[in-house]
Formats: C-alpha cells, sequence, structure tokens
C-alpha cells in the first residue's frame, strides 16, 4: 500500500517538527497541488478530459455518484457502494479507500489529516463553481 508522502524532503521536515503550514508554500507552491502530485499518478484532473493512466478523470468530483465517469472501468464494489463524493466521504475515503469499500482498486491511502485537508481544499478550490453548484445540489 503506497502511502502519500511531500515530495521535498525540507517540506517533509517541516511537516515533522509539527510546522502548521508545509514548506512547499515557502517555494511558493500551494501544497494541496503539491501532494495532488501524487494523485495525477494515476488520476486526470481536468475538465472534459479522458481518465488518468490507472484512474478515472477527477473533475466535478464533488456531489458526483461514485464510480459513474463514462469510459473508465470501475469495480463492482465501487459502482455498488452508492457513494456521493463530498468532503466528508472523500476524507474517509482516503483515510484507507479499502475500509470504505473492500475490494476497491485504488491502493492509496494518505493517513495523515493536514495533508487529506489540503488535498480537498486544492480539488475544492480548482473548480469553485462547481463545489458550490454541487453542494447547492446536495442540500
Ligand atoms: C495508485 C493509483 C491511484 C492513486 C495514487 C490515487 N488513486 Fe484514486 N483511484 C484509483 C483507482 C484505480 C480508482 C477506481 C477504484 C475502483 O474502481 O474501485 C480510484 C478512485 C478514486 C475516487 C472515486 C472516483 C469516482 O469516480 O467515483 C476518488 C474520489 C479518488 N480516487 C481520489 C483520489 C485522490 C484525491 C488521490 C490522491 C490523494 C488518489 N485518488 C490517488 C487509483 C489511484
Amino acid at each position: 500500500m503506497r502511502r502519500l508522502t511531500l515530495p521535498l524532503a525540507a517540506a517533509a521536515a517541516a511537516w515533522l517538527s509539527g510546522a502548521t503550514v508545509p514548506s512547499a508554500q515557502f517555494f511558493g507552491m500551494d501544497p494541496g497541488e503539491v501532494l495532488f502530485g501524487e494523485c495525477r499518478d494515476c488520476h486526470n484532473f481536468a475538465e472534459g478530459a479522458g481518465p488518468g493512466r490507472k484512474a478515472p478523470n477527477l473533475w466535478g468530483v464533488f456531489g458526483r455518484t461514485a464510480g459513474t465517469v463514462p469510459g473508465w472501468d470501475y469495480t463492482p464494489e465501487l459502482k455498488g457502494s452508492g457513494i456521493v463524493w463530498t468532503e466528508t466521504t472523500m476524507d474517509k475515503w482516503l483515510r484507507n479507500p479499502g475500509a470504505v469499500v473492500p475490494g476497491t482498486k485504488m491502493d492509496f491511502q494518505v493517513p495523515n489529516d493536514e495533508q487529506r485537508e489540503l488535498v480537498l481544499e486544492y480539488i475544492r478550490n480548482a473548480d469553485l463553481a462547481g463545489y458550490v453548484r454541487a453542494i447547492q445540489g446536495l442540500k
């Protein structure tokens, strides 16, 4: 099981030392975007784009029912899960996908609370209009 780690040793050291602001910011980068780079190994994240190398396009994920992006061959387990992606459901998912949907093929975890928050914030802000539409639809 692979786990998310910051690519920059200095940033990792700052994190371990308990700094609340990851030092990726020091380099002028959004730390959530840096962390999301790991998701991009498998996922695509762009409007109207096809799937990534190993996983579906995550664009517009908030408010969507799990396993519904056309053209991606999901596991029956994820498709049948009935999950709707919100910050709450995605937070649990990213902590440990296999615990939320046993049998899923997403073999990646983000065990660190702060890192999950940063990644979710990045995804939300990248398409803020879509996110607002999603939460309005979910109310
Ligand atoms: C090693 C490859 C890999 C990495 C890295 C990865 N994922 Fe995934 N992800 C997958 C696969 C494969 C699926 C589809 C799982 C299934 O069908 O059971 C998936 C599914 C998902 C879904 C559900 C999508 C949908 O349409 O229902 C979300 C949300 C998600 N991943 C978010 C993330 C985020 C955020 C990250 C980075 C923190 C990430 N993933 C990192 C492989 C990966």
